[in-house]
């Protein structure tokens, strides 16, 4: 439709049509769908009527060809103007392909794979009816008792705002009016929902201008400059304010500064939220202020139904507000194609055929070896079919390892680890046994264990966290495995035999009890639905580990937020001229994460020399480039990530002592060697000054290049 189309519809509507538009229900009050949906309980207590869902403009958490196309066709036969419901659901890393939760896919480096499994994901959910996903999550991360860390893809804005890119055109393609195999992206939680104070879900969010600036906005950014069609605000406060019902931020920041001029939706329940934030005296006063904040959808509370309509009357909200809010909701609908096609892509017989189809699979597998980061390996991996070996633990003959967000995912379709084994070694040489619950066990699952080991050469522990442990509303402040898990490594310790741990969990954990007694780890994250046959051939070495991680491993709780890029101080520990005692420093434990960002091992040794300089000064409108000879030393073929680290030695404000500014994964067979290439230029060094001036400062800056933010060389330019 034309935009004058669009805009003489919003003028046939009614001030009630349109303000029903702005409101987002979830898929079970609508009638067609396999639930309930009559004017009983929630909906009768939300002031919720039958009117107004047959006005609404959008529905939250629909899928499946058949009950889309039922609820489209409901909805139309009711709608005096035929205006299409937009069908929205959280499409997270997979729809019923479930890929590696989010975490683990940023350990992949490997944007081309994370793009695809986008596309996948949107092909899935698009023929099953589904025409926006609540995705990508960009949310910077530096504290793992927070649930929500597997959602996102690091603690670095730089490498979130690759990935934030890889995902938006991976679901939205470059055409959504022709391409129907695609959904719109909704990116979240604007803004800075990753950074809640400890780590407690929901809690305050408290950071200078700057650092919001610097660290947490550039992956939204991102995910909007890759042509992102919608933005979700998150439930907490910024600058003392819900983001819900902050102006500064969803009118001042995110429309005037950034230019969006899509649709915004709040987060569940966020609106009516400000009333418990204690910024709004009701329901009313939280919906003029989210309207006045250019939030357009009200998800799940109805404080904008019940509301607004009598604040354009009385002339407390301008109607204009609401109509522009419209047209947005409006114009999404026929990018979409909706009033062409309002079932878009929703096709039974394709959802049947498509989805979870083998070569969906596939992709699903090869993002899972490539997500999976190798810490530990004393010589111990990888594994010999020749083996005897015991699979012991919660997680051997365990489905769920799909992670939080995979509700369109089913357990049953994964492969589990116990499969992935048996593909490997003779039933006679394996011996599965479970050892003990996630959180609880009993005397006869650690016998049976025992014996189970006692038969083996080798013991391979599979090991974690119960899905729900993470995810929204997870957080933990004790990160550590559950007691009776550690309890079972010592058990098994006292065996005196090569033990592996593999670790399916949905936050960088405090590994201690774990890394010091096994004499190799892995961490699998949540690996998706291929996740079993996945694990096992990176232990057996059919496929080389590659991932590298992207958050660092708190050496303990108390470390917490820990992170590679963080400011020097004044006394900085390990300085050279620096006091034993007056130094910023733990008098218990280390500064240093235990494991760090960028960090992962492989079967393959790799050697890292002749790093140079294209030139000792750069120029603002001349480029240098950074190299590095690479080789494998090793005895197998091998995947490296080669990173390369900036810091500004003299700021106007301090400066990170590294900032990751690129990186390129390589791979090389036994004795190969590669010079790899950086260039670099005077835009990779402009930082927030102390006015927000978004420039670079002349002066010296260290580069530094290695497999992982600790083990690198220095060179040293200056930018003149
Ligand atoms: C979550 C969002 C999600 C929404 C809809 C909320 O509770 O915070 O990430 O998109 O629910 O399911």
């Amino acid at each position: 439709m034309t935009d004058t189309k669009l805009t003489s519809l919003l003028k046939q509507m009614t001030l009630d049509e349109k303000v029903n538009q702005l409101i987002q229900l979830a898929a079970f009050f609508y009638e067609g769908t396999t639930s309930e949906g009559k004017i009983t309980g929630p909906m009768e207590e939300m002031g919720i009527t039958n009117e107004i869902i047959h006005n609404s403009g959008s529905v939250l958490g629909a899928s499946g060809a058949k009950e889309v196309i039922a609820i489209q066709d409901n909805h139309l036969k009711n709608n005096r103007l035929g205006i299409p419901l937009l069908i929205m659901a959280d499409i997270v890393h997979g729809y019923k392909t479930i890929f590696p939760v989010p975490l683990a896919i940023g350990c992949s480096w490997d944007s081309d794979l994370a793009e695809k499994s986008a596309e996948i994901a949107a092909l899935e959910s698009a023929v099953s009816g589904i025409h926006v996903t609540f995705a990508p999550m960009v949310d910077l991360v530096r504290d793992p008792r927070w649930g929500r860390v597997m959602e996102t893809t690091s603690e670095d804005p730089f490498l979130n705002s690759v990935f934030a890119r890889a995902f938006v055109r991976g679901f939205q393609g470059t055409d959504l009016k022709s391409d129907k195999n695609r959904v719109a992206a909704c990116v979240k939680h604007f803004a800075a929902y990753g950074a809640p104070e400890g780590g407690r879900d929901y809690n305050t969010v408290n950071m200078s201008e700057r650092q919001l600036r610097e660290s947490y906005l550039p992956a939204y950014k991102a995910a909007l400059d890759e042509g992102c069609e919608m933005v979700m605000t998150a439930f907490n406060t910024v600058d003392g304010i819900p983001a819900s019902g902050n102006k500064e931020l969803m009118r001042d920041l995110l429309r005037e500064e950034w230019g969006f001029d899509g649709v915004t939706i709040s987060d569940w329940g966020a609106v009516k939220e400000m009333v418990p934030h204690g910024v709004a005296a009701n329901e009313g006063e939280a919906a003029f202020k989210a309207i006045e904040a250019g939030v357009d959808i009200e998800m799940m509370t109805a404080s904008y139904v019940k509301n607004l309509k009598s604040y354009v009357h009385n002339g407390t909200v301008n109607e204009e507000l609401i109509d522009e809010s419209v047209l947005r909701i409006l114009k999404l609908k026929d990018k979409l194609g909706l009033f062409e096609n309002p079932y878009r892509g929703a096709d039974k017989k394709l959802e049947e055929e498509i989805v979870l189809s083998k070569a969906h699979r596939k992709t699903a597998y090869e993002l899972a070896t490539k997500s999976c980061v190798l810490v530990k390996n004393d010589g111990v991996l990888p594994l010999q079919k020749s083996q005897k070996v015991a699979l012991i633990g919660p997680f051997a003959h365990n489905g769920d390892i799909l992670g939080p967000w995979s509700w369109g995912g089913s357990k049953e379709d994964a492969v589990r680890m116990d499969e992935g084994f048996g593909k490997k070694v003779n039933s006679s040489a394996l011996f599965v046994a479970q050892g003990s619950d996630i959180e609880t066990g009993t005397e006869e699952q650690l016998e049976e264990a025992l014996a189970a080991a006692k038969k083996a050469e080798v013991i391979v522990l599979a090991l974690g966290e119960r899905s729900d442990m993470s995810g929204e509303a997870g957080s933990r402040a004790d990160i550590r495995l559950p007691e009776i898990q550690l309890n079972l490594i010592a058990k098994m310790k006292k065996l005196n035999k090569p033990m592996i741990a593999v670790l399916f969990n949905g936050r960088p954990l405090d590994l201690h009890g774990v890394i010091d007694e096994a004499d190799a780890v892995m961490e699998a994250w949540y690996p998706g639905t291929e996740g079993g046959k996945a694990v096992a051939d990176l232990l057996y070495g059919d496929v080389n580990p590659s991932g590298r991680l992207t958050m660092s491993f708190p050496y303990s709780v108390g470390q917490v937020p820990v992170y590679y890029n963080h400011f020097s101080t004044g006394r900085p520990k390990g300085a050279p001229d620096a006091q034993v005692r007056y130094v910023s420093q733990y008098l218990d434990i280390p500064n240093k994460p235990l494991l760090p960002f960028g960090f992962g091992l492989s079967y393959t040794t790799f050697m890292y020399s002749e790093e140079k300089l294209s030139s000792q000064t750069m120029r603002t409108d001349e480029p240098i480039t950074v190299s590095v000879k690479v080789t494998n030393t090793g005895m197998v073929t091998g995947e490296e990530v080669v990173q390369l680290y900036v810091r500004d030695l003299v700021g106007e404000v301090v400066r990170p002592i590294k900032e990751l500014k690129a990186f390129q994964k390589i791979k090389l067979k036994p004795g190969e060697e590669k010079i790899v290439t950086f260039t670099l230029c005077e835009e990779q060094l402009r930082y927030y000054h102390k006015d927000l001036d978004f420039t670079s400062d002349a002066g010296f800056f260290t580069v530094f290049v290695g497999p992982n933010s600790e083990e690198v060389a220095e060179l040293t330019f200056k930018l003149i």
